[in-house]
């Protein structure tokens, strides 16, 4: 059987729902802006009267990232008044690009920067940051963020897992290759298309200096729970053992010197011009455990209710490509019934259940 692509089925949940769910992936960009505006700082863009581009790869409805580009494009028309601005985000062709448009263009209860800025061109491109995106020589700024982890396709089948970061041996070794490839071949797509000076801001899920990654900070390690419920729906007879065996996330989560590499050693990606500026990792607070440590919840029922969307909102397509071939509805019950399984652990018991955000942040130039 062909290998499915990524791309044929990846988009994060419509109609809104990822931004409004996701405020942590908000809070990394946010925290991160300043990175941007220090790099065009560093190497100032000329006002020249030529077009200054910046696109957002992987943006999924734009909310986001709405108040980090706000910011980084109102630093650009303060020192570039004569330049047009062409904003482009891009993601794959399933996204909802109509929710984007939505909110960028002002039409929904988030506050957008749009309408602030002027001579600014907002569009988008359903082409995959794999490929190459805008005309060679056109871009500014590149970024991306919480979106380079998601490689091409799935290397090797993880029979007893549902993620890399959980994978041994050869598996393990295909993931990292296959995460290696997909990386250096992001990074040459990008040194095509920036301009000379051009920089790129690259905020990326990856495993940090301690060994920690998204949902395992010391806690209970959320992959482990997706695979656990998984597991038993298919020891029930609820889904087939097949379905469970082919659920795995087409993700890479690097290391910081599996992101540096390319950059600092001797090979294409130098060749291409691109250098690393900037490298650092965080860990950001998951808003919805630190929410109900506060006590902002009423009950852990209440804690679990609003906890479990923030993993959907982007972790719903892997399950349901998973039970390709079933009608919709049932997929959706089925779908249904397994976050319902991870809800009701968490109000049973919500201790350590966090999605902590670990990020490595770099900065690039092309020089
Ligand atoms: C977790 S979301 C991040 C969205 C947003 N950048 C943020 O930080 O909140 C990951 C996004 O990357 C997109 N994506 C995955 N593979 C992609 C690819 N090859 N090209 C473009 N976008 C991709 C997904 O569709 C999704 O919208």
């Amino acid at each position: 059987m062909a290998k499915q692509q990524t791309e044929d089925f990846m988009a994060m949940k419509g109609a809104g729902y990822y931004s409004r769910a996701t405020i942590g992936a908000k809070h990394v960009m946010d925290n991160a802006a300043q990175l941007i505006l220090d790099a065009l700082d560093r190497q100032p863009p000329a006002d020249d009267g030529s077009v200054f581009q910046m696109t957002d790869m992987g943006c999924a409805d734009g909310g986001t990232s709405i108040d980090m580009v706000g910011r980084v494009l109102g630093d650009v028309r303060s020192r570039c008044p004569s330049r047009p601005i062409q904003m482009t985000y891009t993601d794959l062709p399933k996204t909802d690009f109509s929710a984007l448009f939505q909110i960028i263009h002002g039409l929904t209860e988030t506050q957008s920067y749009a309408a602030e800025i002027g001579d600014l061109y907002v569009s988008a491109s359903a082409t995959s940051f794999h490929r190459q995106i805008v005309p060679a020589g056109t871009l500014d700024l590149g970024h991306s963020a919480t979106a380079s982890h998601y490689i091409t396709e799935i290397p090797a089948v993880i029979e007893d897992h549902v993620h890399m970061t959980r994978a041994t041996g050869d598996v393990r070794a295909a993931f990292e290759a296959k995460g290696a490839e997909d990386w250096e071949n992001f990074l040459l797509m990008r040194a095509r298309e920036l301009k000379s000076g051009g920089a790129l801001a690259l905020f990326n899920f990856g495993i940090d200096e301690e060994g920690r990654w998204l949902g395992h900070t010391g806690g209970v390690t959320m992959f482990d729970r997706f695979n656990a419920h998984w597991k038993a729906m298919a020891e029930e007879g609820r889904i087939a053992v097949e379905e469970y065996r082919r659920t795995n996330f087409p993700q890479v989560y690097r290391t910081v010197e599996q992101f540096t590499a390319p950059l600092t050693s001797p090979g294409a990606v130098q060749d291409a011009g691109l250098q690393l500026e900037h490298v650092e990792t965080r860990v950001l607070r998951c808003p919805f455990a630190e929410a109900h440590e506060k006590g902002e919840y009423d009950s852990d029922a209440a804690f679990a209710k609003a906890y479990i969307p923030t993993l959907r909102s982007w972790s719903e397509p892997v399950f349901a490509a998973g039970l390709a071939g079933r009608p919709a509805a049932e997929i959706s019950q089925l779908v249904d019934e397994f976050y319902g399984r991870y809800e009701a652990e968490v109000a049973a018991d919500p201790t350590g259940h966090a999605m902590d955000y670990v990020h490595c942040y770099l900065i690039c130039r092309k020089v």
